[in-house]
């Protein structure tokens, strides 16, 4: 990746005679992708609703409806599979992967699960329910849900910085101290079973600091609470407070990783995203009585707790996915690959949310296509010409997403966002110069976009399987 494209001074290599950060891989197996031309895609576009879940994957030429499972994984990933134990109970895998787990993240109790959903599902079957709030720098959906579903209620205490799409701030992921702690007392810390920081963060990818996880944990202290991580994406995390924090430049990433995990006394993981897995996830954490009660339940939805949902096989996959994703060169390559498409794009005039984040680049539709009103969803306006004209897919995390309230009524999300997700190690720079082309062309010509209107949607979860048509 050529750092020069408006490199910003968070993404600047310390290489010191070349500049160019190469892809820290070669390519041992390929994937084709079946070429389509502009007016197929509109057929296809039109068969799908203009919903783009709706799409065969092979009509679609760069992918980045998300980051997670969709990473290629390494000869010795690959090796691992092979190497997968499956016997029911106390497989060789399962010791290899605890071991990879408990290296970087020390709990006492290590719970696997199919995908971090199921480790966020058992958790708050166990320490949700009604009356309950779960206070998070930002929730993501399905943690969100989860807590919902148990009953109790998800609150968001993100400093104002992580709010505004343009506002530069290096951690700003960071949590809210004061308004974590007002609300610890307003509602009661006998109501609050736990607190939660995602890193990164699930509103555009932006890093927490150290100081700032050492700031909850000192409110969490102050009142006797447990602090959890939803660690999805920790590595890229890391990353950041390596470049950005004062005093961690010369840290190893998994020094760093080590000092987060001593701030926590537990953490919820999709092992599809910083585990480089196409599959699997866990629950870790250090106390005894809820360890139980969680392994209880693991093993009516998921599975005997030296598996969980997975198979042998896929352990493997994440122990080596591990060691692997704590590397220097490969994280350089990682978050610099995402600040290029950002920063080119910034440096054409596409608005985006900023600073870019780890692993996607998020385009702020509102700003781009000020002449569609929310109501007629800009994010998704943009996400379908950017598959009609480049056969790109992203993700439209805005009015769509959002907008729609238990009783059918709808009102405006806070933001028009369309997510660009970067698969690990799968696209090469020469892709996401593509990317860059087709973004460019369709933004200069945004004044021609139209809005949609939804013709047919599901009661919940809409964006998935509602269908439009152009206004
Ligand atoms: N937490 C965060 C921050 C996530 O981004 C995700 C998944 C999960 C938890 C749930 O993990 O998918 O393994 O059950 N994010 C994906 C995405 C789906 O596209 O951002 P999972």
């Amino acid at each position: 990746m050529a750092p020069g494209i408006g490199a910003s001074r968070y993404h600047r290599s310390r290489m010191d005679r070349w500049h160019t950060i190469i892809e820290p891989f070669r390519i041992k197996s390929v994937e084709p992708i079946r070429m389509t031309t502009a007016d197929e895609r509109a057929g296809k576009l039109a068969e799908a609703g203009h919903n783009l879940f709706n799409l065969h994957a092979d009509d679609v030429l760069i992918d980045l409806l998300t980051d997670s499972g969709t990473g290629a994984m390494s000869a010795e990933q690959w090796a691992g599979i092979q190497r997968g134990d499956e016997s029911y109970a106390g497989s060789p895998s399962w010791f290899r992967f605890l071991d990879a787990v408990t290296e970087l993240w020390p709990f006492r109790h290590v719970i696997p699960t199919h995908q971090g959903r199921a480790a966020e599902k058992i958790l708050f079957s166990v320490i949700g329910g009604a009356g309950k709030v779960i206070p998070s720098n930002t929730h993501f959906d399905t943690t969100r849900a989860n807590v919902e579903f148990s009953g109790a209620e998800a609150v968001d205490c993100i400093i104002g910085e992580g709010r505004s799409p343009s506002v530069i701030h290096p951690f700003k992921g960071n949590m809210d101290t004061k308004a974590l702690d007002a609300l610890i007392r307003q509602r009661g810390v006998e109501n609050i079973p736990v607190v939660f920081v995602t890193i990164t963060n699930s509103g555009g990818g932006q890093p927490v600091s150290l100081a700032n996880l050492r700031a909850v944990r000192e409110v969490c202290d102050r009142y006797g609470l447990p602090l959890f991580l939803d660690a999805c994406r920790f590595a890229e995390n890391a990353w950041f407070i390596k470049q950005r924090e004062e005093g961690y430049a010369d840290a190893s990433v998994p020094d760093i990783v080590r000092e987060m995990a001593a701030l926590a006394d537990g953490m919820t993981m999709s092992g599809k995203k910083d585990a480089l897995a196409n599959i699997g996830g866990w629950l870790a954490l250090n106390d005894d009585r809820w360890a139980e009660q969680c392994r209880n339940l693991l093993i009516l939805t998921e599975g005997f707790p030296t598996y969980g949902g997975l198979a042998g096989r896929d352990l493997e996959a994440m122990a080596a996915g591990l060691r692997e994703v704590v590397q220097d060169d490969y994280l350089r390559y990682r978050i610099r690959s995402t600040a290029y498409l950002g920063d080119a794009l910034v440096e054409a005039g596409v608005p985006c949310v900023q600073p870019i984040g780890g692993h996607a680049v998020y385009l702020d539709a509102a700003a781009l296509l000020p002449h569609i009103p929310a109501l007629e969803y800009p994010g998704q306006a943009l996400a379908c010409a950017l598959y009609r004209e480049g056969g790109i897919r992203g993700c439209e995390i805005g009015t769509v997403m959002f907008g729609m309230r238990p009783d059918g009524s709808e009102v405006p999300a806070a933001m028009e966002l369309v997510r660009l997700a970067i698969p690990r190690r799968v696209y090469t720079q020469s892709h996401i110069d593509y990317v860059i082309e087709v973004i460019r062309g369709v933004a200069a010509r945004a004044d021609e976009l139209r809005g949609m209107r939804i013709v047919d949607q599901p009661a919940a979860l809409r964006h998935f399987t509602a269908r439009f048509e152009p206004v």
